[in-house]
């Protein structure tokens, strides 16, 4: 991939990636489209938000359909039909929190499926194999995970392991790409080690002394632990990783979130949050977030957002969305999650924006103002 700066605001950035599928301008939050979709959207609903990027899942989508069978279309391209970049995630993490038991070792996971209790073991290898067939732009390596709290042996196995995984596989990609597998496939690092400084700096260090990876990671936050304590982990981290590659906070977050994490340096984001949120009723706004189902809406005539020019909020009322939620419609869970993905992907472009005009402490304080009112 292609990696420019093309400003910075105090520890911001605003950046460009460039992959074989597409160009992608920072801070960017990626929709998560788990199993090759985002739910309740297709391909053209994705363009149409000006999205040039989405978020796949290798454990997922190695479970079903199966990645020879995505490979025969041509990767998650050609079988979804959204052209512009995926990322897949490795896997690991969705063995950790779906499958009834999964289980790491030195040599990779064994998990029980969460489909039908079939057993599977990824490694290292085997999961770029099933990213190599979905023909993502961006994979992500198999690191090992830990619920926190936990103790220091745990965590310090989980870097020993993921840095021990990560040379396994950026060993194979080079070697891989060498034979003309994965040539135009990216690959990323993920930093483990818990809220511990000690743990992230060790982890930071030896993941990103392989300088062969594309990108590196932040993983393992946002998992139960106090906002101030990601906030504080994330600003630690990012001064031991590369100003020249891309860096991608897993799994974060709220609008919120992306802000702090944004001006701590981080430029790429992935969450469930604008599209779950939006199936139970709670769509983002400037001013906040608003329940559709409150029965204040019943009658009003006016868009979710006044501010909002997404499709949703040109055509539709209140009243008709929150209609449309009680009566159980299929068509509401679209609307919604046009709606608040259109306020992510905004957020980003505004931020990119504040970024490249230097003016970052402003737009944070009128973000945060309007909130609140
Ligand atoms: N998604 C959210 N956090 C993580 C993480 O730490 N590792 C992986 N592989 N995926 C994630
Ligand atoms: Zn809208």
């Amino acid at each position: 991939m292609e990696f420019t700066i093309d400003a910075t605001s105090n520890k911001a950035r605003a950046c460009t990636i460039k992959t074989a599928h597409s160009t992608i301008q920072t801070p960017v939050f990626m929709p998560v489209g788990t199993q090759g979709t985002v739910k309740a959207l297709d391909a053209n609903d994705m363009l149409e938000l000006g999205a040039k990027i989405i978020l796949g899942n290798t454990y997922h989508l190695y479970l079903r359909p199966g990645s020879k069978i995505v490979k025969k279309f041509g990767g998650l391209h050609g079988f979804s039909k959204f052209p512009n970049s995926f990322l897949t995630d490795s896997g690991g993490f969705q063995a950790f929190s779906l499958s009834s038991n999964s289980k790491p070792d030195e040599n990779g996971i064994m998990f029980k499926s969460h489909i039908d209790g079939s057993r599977h073991y990824f490694t290292p290898k085997s999961v770029l194999d099933t990213q190599y067939d979905l023909n993502s732009d961006i994979m992500m390596i198999l690191d090992d995970l830990v619920a926190l709290p936990n103790t220091q042996e745990r965590i310090a196995k989980s870097i020993e392991r993921t840095t021990k995984w990560a040379k396994e596989a950026i060993e194979y990609h080079m070697e891989q790409k060498a034979n003309g597998i994965g040539v135009h496939q990216n690959i990323f690092a993920i930093i483990q080690g818990g809220t511990d400084k000690n743990f992230r700096k060790q982890s930071a260090e030896q993941l990103c002394a392989l300088t062969d990876f594309d990108g590196f990671a932040i993983g393992g936050l946002s998992v139960g632990e106090p906002n101030a304590d990601m906030y504080e982990t994330v600003e630690w981290t990012t001064q031991f990783m590369p100003q020249d590659k891309p860096r991608y906070l897993m799994g974060v977050g709220t609008p919120e979130d992306l802000i702090e994490n944004i001006e701590r340096g981080v430029d790429m984001f992935d969450c469930v949050m604008p599209t779950r949120n939006a199936r139970n009723g709670t769509l983002f706004t400037t001013f906040g977030r608003l329940n559709i189902k409150k029965a204040d809406y019943k009658e009003d005539m006016t868009p979710i957002d006044e501010a909002c020019d997404c499709y949703t909020c040109k055509n539709f009322s209140k009243a008709y969305l929150n209609h449309l939620y009680r009566a159980k419609e299929i068509t509401y869970f679209r609307l919604g999650s046009i709606h608040n993905i259109h306020y992510y992907l905004s957020l980003m472009k505004e931020a990119r924006t504040a970024i490249l005009n230097d003016n970052w402490d402003e737009f944070k304080k009128d973000f945060y103002a309007k909130r609140s009112k």
